[in-house]
């Protein structure tokens, strides 16, 4: 019975297929569930157990830890469980950590309990477009693939408003605390129970010798035959042509250099500010004397929107032009909320802060979220997908990856003691500064990888081609 709902086709591709990117989705939005989770359960938390400041943002910033080491090491459990059981385990680690810290136990469990997500993320982040990539037929790969960053935001989206009622409805921060943890839970209830039936990679499968299953697999995912024999013979073809490199490929002079380019991506991504922003905005709004939904769902949802004209730009306009527009968008915004913070001044009552800099600080923040959702986000994961050599893809990936979490670590774990100390106007500066320096890195080194195959930009890096060339025919 489960065999014939799976293999039945609808419309063009087969229910199994759309079964695959749902769950596989899911990993997405779970990331964002967890990423989001923060801005608007800060408070209920902090009632709860009282870390202040500091405590507080290195309980957020944990998250970023787990991440790095499960980035590190889903290479390895992609290679040695295969994608379907990492996915597996991923889903796992999500419905347990979130629905143990809905038990409200010590800091220090809970805190474990952030780290294990923050894990979970890590290797579904690693695993999902893996996943995808290598599942999804390959009409839908692209699709699927930008799928995945829309699910983050939408991730972020469903979890500041949920946690916003939640804490409206459920005054009692004993009940509205847990309740917050249980929606993580929930859906990573789905996920989990989602990837137990997935079916595994047919490449893994095809890699480990496991050639019969891989039959069966595409089988279940393709029409006919012909197609079958096709992506069987592209896989063989693939194995054969792809000698996995090791970490030491980022001795070879061509490597480094594009990892350079990736991780430097990778660090303009954080350094622009956007998880101040994801984690603290009411809080930062709040100095400001912006309180309410306006304060708690402006981030969420602008962040959310903007994402889907970046799927599209990304081909029509390229990559690079993309990025100089946002960081400049970022650039003037982050200069306009400084100087908004700094004719604020010192206040002791935020709530007697005159209109116009309220103004000047939300319409800065909205635009600014515009600016990084239809750029920095989706660009730089997409650039760091597409410049490395196929032999050392993972390698390049995993590096980059652990970059990004690791310097979105140090913005989650020390923008708001930096803010304190050294005046809230402060830090909008020096996010403004780092704008300026992204955009003459891009001029200068990245290239504009829109229109070209990836094999092309693999032979114009062999051959020596600068870096801002590679994506030249
Ligand atoms: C970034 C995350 C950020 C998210 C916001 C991603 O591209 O890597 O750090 O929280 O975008 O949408």
């Amino acid at each position: 019975m489960e065999e014939k709902i799976m293999t039945a086709t609808k419309g063009k591709y087969k229910t199994i297929v759309y079964f695959i990117c749902t769950v596989a989705a899911l990993g997405g939005l779970l990331f964002g569930l967890d990423q989001g989770f923060i801005a608007n359960a800060l408070p209920t938390i902090e009632k709860v157990y009282k870390f202040g400041l500091k405590g507080g943002e290195l309980y957020s910033a944990i998250l970023a830890t787990g991440g790095i080491i499960g980035a590190l090491l889903s290479g390895i459990f992609a290679r040695l469980l295969g994608r379907k059981k990492s996915l597996v385990f991923a889903g796992f680690i999500f419905t347990a950590a979130s629905a143990y810290s809905a038990m409200l136990p010590p800091i220090a469990i809970l805190s474990a309990c952030r780290f294990s997500l923050g894990f979970a993320v890590g290797i579904a982040s690693f695993i999902v477009p893996l996943y995808l990539s290598e599942t999804a037929p390959a009409k839908i790969r692209g699709s699927m693939g930008t799928l995945f960053q829309l699910m983050i935001t939408i991730g972020i989206f469903l979890i500041s408003l949920t946690n916003v009622f939640i804490a409206k409805f459920f005054v009692n921060p004993a009940t509205s605390l847990p309740l917050m943890f249980l929606t993580i839970s929930f859906f990573a209830a789905f996920m989990f129970a989602g990837a137990f039936m997935l079916p595994e990679s047919p490449r893994w499968l095809m890699l480990k010798g496991r050639k019969d299953e891989t039959l069966l697999v595409l089988k279940k995912t393709l029409n006919t035959q012909e197609e079958i024999d096709l992506e069987v013979k592209e896989i063989e073809e693939t194995l054969h042509n792809r000698k996995e490199a090791g970490i030491g490929i980022i001795f070879k002079g061509y490597f480094f250099k594009v990892l350079v380019v990736g991780i430097l991506l990778q660090i303009f991504q954080q350094l622009v500010g956007i998880n101040m922003m994801i984690y603290y905005a009411p809080e930062i709004f709040g100095y400001a004397g912006i309180t309410g939904l306006l304060a708690m769902m402006t981030v969420p949802t602008v962040n959310m929107l903007f994402t889907f004209p970046a799927v599209y730009l990304v081909e029509k306009w390229g990559r690079k032009k993309l990025l100089y527009i946002g960081a400049a968008m970022m650039f003037i915004t982050m200069l306009a909320a400084g100087l908004a913070f700094k004719s604020i001044g010192c206040v002791t009552d935020p709530s007697m802060i005159s209109g116009t800099p309220k103004m000047v600080l939300l319409i800065s923040v909205i635009v600014y979220i515009f600016g990084f959702a239809a750029s920095w986000g989706p660009v730089v994961w997409l650039v760091c997908s597409e410049i490395f050599p196929l032999e050392g893809r993972e390698v390049g990936m995993t590096i980059t990856t652990m970059v990004n979490w690791t310097f979105a670590g140090i913005v989650m774990a020390n923008s708001l003691t930096f803010m304190q100390k050294c005046g809230n106007s402060s830090i909008f500066f020096v996010f403004a500064g780092f704008c300026i320096l992204a955009i003459i890195f891009v001029a200068m080194f990245v290239p504009e990888t829109k229109g070209i195959t990836l094999e092309e930009i693999e032979f114009n890096l062999k051959n020596g081609k600068k870096l801002r060339e590679l994506g030249n025919h």
